[in-house]
């Protein structure tokens, strides 16, 4: 089997654990001036989630304290219900994360992608939800058209 086809069943392999409760409020990290990510805040209130957004000197404090590896770094971290969010990713996609709970670190849309939630404008380019693991395996979540 290719890598793709076996990274895709890994992916199924890390749906179990129990389901549970998605109201837990989203932690967000981000630098005082991170227009963008007050944006993506926007989004997630949008989407019924409930936020609470942390003005930080160091937003890459919290990627290291939360286990995202420096690959896949953005703007701003977050966490929600024992995983953490690094960078512009939908709110579908971490609803779906809090309802399948897979054994992970969390999920990320490493960079700053135009188009991508809180990154909306003139522009738009395709881009991967990555599901990751503390040591920097991951398989790509969703996949994002422009
Ligand atoms: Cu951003
Ligand atoms: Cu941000």
């Amino acid at each position: 089997m290719n890598r793709r086809k076996f990274l895709a069943a890994s992916a199924v392999a890390f749906l179990a654990g129990p389901a549970r409760a998605a109201r837990d409020a989203v932690e967000v990290y981000k630098s005082p001036t991170c227009g963008c990510c007050g944006d993506w805040i926007k989004h997630l209130r949008a989407s019924g989630f409930e936020v609470r957004s942390h003005d930080v000197p160091d937003a890459g404090e919290y990627r290291r304290r939360y286990g995202v590896p420096g690959t896949f770094a953005s703007c701003h971290t977050a966490v929600v219900g024992g995983y953490a969010i690094e960078g512009h990713v939908p709110a579908r996609e971490i609803k779906r994360l809090l309802a399948e709970r897979p054994k992970a670190q969390g999920l990320a849309v490493p960079g700053m992608v135009a188009g991508s939630p809180g990154m909306e404008g003139p522009r738009s380019e395709p881009y991967e939800v990555l599901l990751f693991q503390r040591d920097g395996r991951y398989v790509t979540y969703a996949k994002y058209a422009r």
